[in-house]
């Protein structure tokens, strides 16, 4: 591989500079993604190999970012389960047949490696485009946050009824989020056994859970999940929208990286993980509408602040907007390759 950044860092091996790869960089904010999307839908694209490999490129080709990241979506898992997905603009993702009851959960399918063989299909044509220029990251939804999304029947600001089943029906929780799990673990060995370099594990909206029960719904998954990996130089960055909170449970799950949130110090958190855990992160993605000078400053103060760490890998808190501007995201890539410490 010529381009190892990404993996040394997240070995937490010394780099001349942060790698660098942004947490959508597949997506709306580049034109040429609409472009492919005015001909397809949502779902079309992740599912037909090819394609999914033309937007995986994408950023690849015209940002030059350290790492690919397989175009796809988290909720891919779930609609194998059984969940009657779809995308629609405007509304995001909505499941017709919401998992409320313990028939629901009953329902729900768990050998369904068969029915994800496209993601190893699009992850070789991938590899092949690459032909190991950078390495390419695959990912899957932490089982907290793809439950929300089956239960909810789509996106939600509260997540009431998923906090209510937690809450009013723990034991039908567990069942539901020890079945994602098992999905989750066979799903990221497939994408490993396919040739991906790296998984981030997605937990989204962890944050909208207390201590206790992050500690009892979603952390405890994510080590198993963590734990089944058959990961050998395979890193593992665990992302979660709370991770200034998490991050030191985070750590308890064994993974090779945390991705940390825009509210925490970086290098304060570092500290407080364990060394051989390497971090990800963590500017504000809304320091990419502002003008190119803020953006500049900003990027080297971070890597000022983490001056003489190894194991940090550039990436915004959370993913980019669609509407930052491409020019903006463009150039913030350039800062970071032009750094060296
Ligand atoms: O990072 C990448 O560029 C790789 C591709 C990727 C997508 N979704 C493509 C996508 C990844 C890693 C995801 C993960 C994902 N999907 C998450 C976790 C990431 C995060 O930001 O926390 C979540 C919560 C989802 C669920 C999801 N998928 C939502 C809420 C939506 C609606 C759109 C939105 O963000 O408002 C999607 C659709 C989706 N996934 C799109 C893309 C490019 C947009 C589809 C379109 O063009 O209409």
């Amino acid at each position: 591989m010529m381009n190892n950044l990404l993996l040394d860092a997240a070995f937490s091996k010394p780099t001349p500079r942060p790698p660098v790869w942004m947490m959508r960089q597949a997506g709306r904010f580049m034109p040429q993604y609409w472009e492919i999307k005015n001909k397809y839908s949502f779902l079309e694209m992740c599912k037909t190999p090819e394609i999914a490999a033309d937007v995986t490129m994408l950023p690849v080709d015209l940002l030059d970012v350290d790492a690919a990241i397989l175009f796809s979506d988290i909720l891919v898992t779930a609609e194998a389960m059984g969940g009657d997905l779809s995308f629609t603009q405007g509304v995001g993702p909505r499941f017709a047949n919401p998992v409320r009851t313990a028939a629901d959960v009953d329902n729900l399918e768990t050998e369904v490696s068969g029915k994800l063989q496209y993601v190893a299909d699009a992850i070789k044509v991938i590899q092949q485009r690459l032909n190991g220029k950078i390495p390419l990251i695959g990912f899957a939804g932490a089982p907290f946050t793809v439950m929300s999304y089956l239960v909810e029947g789509g996106s939600s600001k509260d997540f009431k009824l998923t906090k209510l089943m937690l809450h009013n029906q723990p034991e039908l929780a567990h069942r539901l989020l020890a079945k994602i799990a098992a999905v989750t673990a066979d799903y990221l060995n497939l994408q490993i056994a396919a040739g991906v370099n790296s998984v981030q594990i997605f937990d989204s909206w962890a944050q909208a859970l207390s201590w206790a029960d992050y500690t009892e719904f979603s952390h405890r998954y994510i080590a198993e999940i963590i734990g089944n990996l058959n990961r050998k130089d395979i890193p593992v960055i665990s992302f979660c929208k709370g991770s200034s909170v998490f991050a030191p449970l985070m750590a308890e799950a064994n993974p090779d990286v945390i991705s940390i949130d825009w509210n925490a110090d970086l290098l304060d958190m570092k500290k407080k993980l364990p060394k051989t855990v390497a971090v990800q992160g963590n500017l504000d993605p809304h320091i990419l509408y502002a003008e190119k000078s803020v953006i500049k400053q900003r990027i080297h103060q971070l890597f000022e602040r983490m001056r003489g760490e190894n194991g940090f890998i550039f990436n915004l808190g959370h993913g980019i907007m669609p509407d930052i501007p491409f020019e903006n995201v463009k150039y913030a890539v350039e800062v970071i390759k032009e750094f060296r410490y």
